[in-house]
């Protein structure tokens, strides 16, 4: 088989290397990957947004199966210029990546099925925006209708943060268009976990339950991110806080989206919230998370291939979906000093060599290239995820950040302390 993957980070590296384990495989592109993503795949310099040319270019190829690992591509159609064409691909249509496309099309959909959340009001008129405001509870939560790179969230501590919220996402449009309409919400207080979840139009199953680090600093502190680092399992992820799940939200979810006549196909990424009563969404996401996919994919048993494809033909109920759960991995993100805001990029980056043939021990590469001199060198905010697997989430912790010490780049960033949580459990 001929596989072609769409996107240029972390989760797409891991993605490749999973896809390459796959006896099936003969060949992997990436469109348009990165430095790390080339050591498993063709990288083809088509950008994840040109989907003429990447119709084309499966066409020409005659790849069996395009694997779409990005929001902005998926929530733009590109799975359906592929179906037009006639071509396998894994993810979501149009129709049903507004799953993540749109909080307040994701909000009215819990609205209406029941699907615990945290409540809200949604608006496209800032002076009612403002008004509503005046009576609400305190902290509250403002949210940027549409993508806006995991940044559209403001959490107001009081009146005066939230209407400023109001003027930067509705009127300065920071955010651009995504800013039109707000959701505004409750806020809600509880541990944080990232479950994903392949889905096949009808049944939904299930990965290994994660916890992210969003804030760029130690400690929580700082702005959000894309993700600083992050371990699965997570701790907190109790078989009941799953059995609750599984009743009210998971398949919930899937059978909603298909009531609705947006069947979804692909990856689901519930962003949960174990609130005080019970477990709440704070978000859909319709693709694996970045970098929740390089903590969960090393530890998944079954041919990837065969779990996509079952996917796209609606049999994932003959799949045993298997995790080795006697494992843990730990992901700590190598970044650019400045990022989220402002960094410098082209730095040479050395010791890639130390993961070479070590077990346990993996580089996924998020933003990196070659240079003219055909040096690796630093393209990005978020630069690699170094991850480790261990026996206890302590081991493979410890074993992450031995290996952070192995990789230099001028202006390296990383937080000390992905995974705390655990020791603290
Ligand atoms: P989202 O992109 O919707 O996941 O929001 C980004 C981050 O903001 C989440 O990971 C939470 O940490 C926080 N957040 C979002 N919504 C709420 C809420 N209703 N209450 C408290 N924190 C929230
Ligand atoms: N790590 C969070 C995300 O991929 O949205």
């Amino acid at each position: 088989m001929k596989v072609l993957i769409v996107g240029s980070g972390g989760r797409e590296h891991a993605i490749a290397w999973k896809v390459a384990q796959s006896p099936k495989v003969e060949k992997i592109y990436c469109a348009p990957g990165n430095a790390g993503i080339s050591s498993v795949a063709e990288c083809v310099p088509i950008g994840a947004m040109e989907f003429d040319k990447l119709v084309a270019f499966a066409k020409e190829k005659a790849i069996d199966l395009t694997v779409i690992g990005m929001d902005d591509p998926l929530v733009g159609g590109i799975v359906d210029e592929f179906e037009k064409a006639g071509l396998r691909v894994f993810g979501p249509r149009k129709n049903a990546a507004i799953l993540e496309g749109s909080k307040a099309f994701s909000k009215n959909l819990m609205k209406k099925y029941n699907i615990p959340t945290a409540a809200y009001e949604t608006f496209t008129d800032p002076e009612e925006a403002l008004r509503y405001l005046e009576t609400a509870k305190m902290p509250i939560v403002l949210k940027a209708d549409g993508l806006a790179l995991g940044k559209g969230v403001l959490i107001c501590q009081n009146l005066e943060e939230a209407k400023a919220g109001v003027q930067e996402l509705m009127l300065d449009k920071k955010f651009g268009s995504a800013g039109d309409e707000i959701v505004i919400e409750e806020f809600m207080t509880g541990r944080e976990v990232s479950v994903l979840s392949f889905v096949d139009g009808n049944i939904v199953k299930i990965m290994s339950s994660a916890q992210d680090h969003k804030r760029a600093k130690d400690g929580d502190q700082g702005l959000n991110t894309g993700g600083m680092g992050n371990f699965s399992p997570s701790p907190f992820y109790t078989e009941e806080v799953d059995a609750f799940c599984k009743k009210y939200i998971y398949q919930p979810t899937v059978d909603a989206m298909k009531a609705e006549g947006r069947p979804f196909k692909g990856v689901i990424f519930f962003g949960l919230m174990l609130t005080p009563d019970g477990p709440k969404v704070l978000e859909y996401n319709a693709r694996f998370g970045d970098p929740e996919a390089q903590v969960v994919l090393p530890r998944l048993e079954n041919d990837i291939v065969d779990v996509f494809e079952a996917c796209v033909d609606g049999t994932l109920d003959q799949i045993d979906l298997k995790f080795d759960n006697d494992r843990a991995t730990v992901c700590v993100i190598l970044a650019s000093d400045g990022y989220p805001v402002a960094y410098e990029k082209g730095f040479p980056i050395k010791g890639l060599e130390y993961f070479e043939g070590k077990d346990d021990y993996y580089v996924f590469h998020s933003g990196t290239k070659f240079n003219d001199q055909g040096q690796i060198v630093t393209n990005g905010g978020r630069v690699l995820g170094v991850t480790a697997t261990g026996g206890s989430l302590k081991e493979a912790r410890a074993k992450a950040y031995e290996a952070t010490e192995w990789v230099q780049f001028a202006n390296k960033y990383m937080r000390t302390d992905i995974g705390k949580a655990i020791d603290e459990a």
